[in-house]
């Protein structure tokens, strides 16, 4: 396999539990952001909106629904502890929703996964949340309101931070490929 700084981005990049709190800088912000907004989307359409929280005033707002959210199924309440703050320590949000369409889920995740590789290569993790895709924004709510932009729907929702402990690396990938 060829190795250069695009695959070592690829390789290196991990879904993170806990983050360390440390504030990511601006332009590695911006960075990550562009990398998103650089994503093909079906028809050229880019139908999405990015809502990147990273405000104090905002990841507590935010933080209070989250952390409001039941936990998911089959998971016992006892065993709730293990999960954590379900807000990771983290000091950034981004989700990204658009009008339904034709492929807007798909361009909605291949520009999270750009941002999640340009965010690897810059030292930055991150957790896809797919109770905030799921269920935060499933039904219309205030906070919606003033996240979403009216009529979009969320496709995906990821933390971005400085990596904290791991528990897991998840690193392995089985043989699913097959060449013909
Ligand atoms: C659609 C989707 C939903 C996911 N939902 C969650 C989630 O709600 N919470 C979480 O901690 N990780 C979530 N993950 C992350 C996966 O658990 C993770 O990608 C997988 O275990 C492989 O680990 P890696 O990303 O570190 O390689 C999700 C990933 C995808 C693609």
């Amino acid at each position: 396999m060829i190795q250069n700084e695009t695959m070592q981005s690829i390789l290196a990049r991990r879904s993170y539990k806990v983050f360390d709190g440390r504030p990511i800088e601006e332009e590695a912000l911006e960075t990550i952001v562009t990398a998103g907004l650089y994503a093909p989307t079906g028809m050229n359409r880019q139908p999405w909106h990015f809502t990147v929280i990273r405000s104090k005033e905002w990841l507590d707002k935010f933080g209070e629904a989250r952390r409001a959210l039941p936990l998911p199924p089959g998971i016992p309440k006892a065993a709730a502890a293990a999960f954590g703050d379900p807000m990771r320590n983290a000091p950034v949000m981004i989700i990204v929703s658009a009008k339904e369409g034709m492929t807007s889920m798909q361009d909605c995740c291949l520009a999270m996964e750009n941002m999640f590789i340009a965010a690897a290569s810059l030292g930055i993790m991150s957790g896809w949340d797919h109770a905030t895709v799921m269920d935060l924004f499933s039904q219309d709510s205030e906070l919606k309101k003033e996240l979403i932009p009216e009529g979009y729907t969320v496709y995906a929702a990821a933390f971005f931070g400085y990596p904290g402990p791991n528990v897991k690396d998840r690193g392995e990938r089985k043989g699913t490929v097959e060449y013909k």
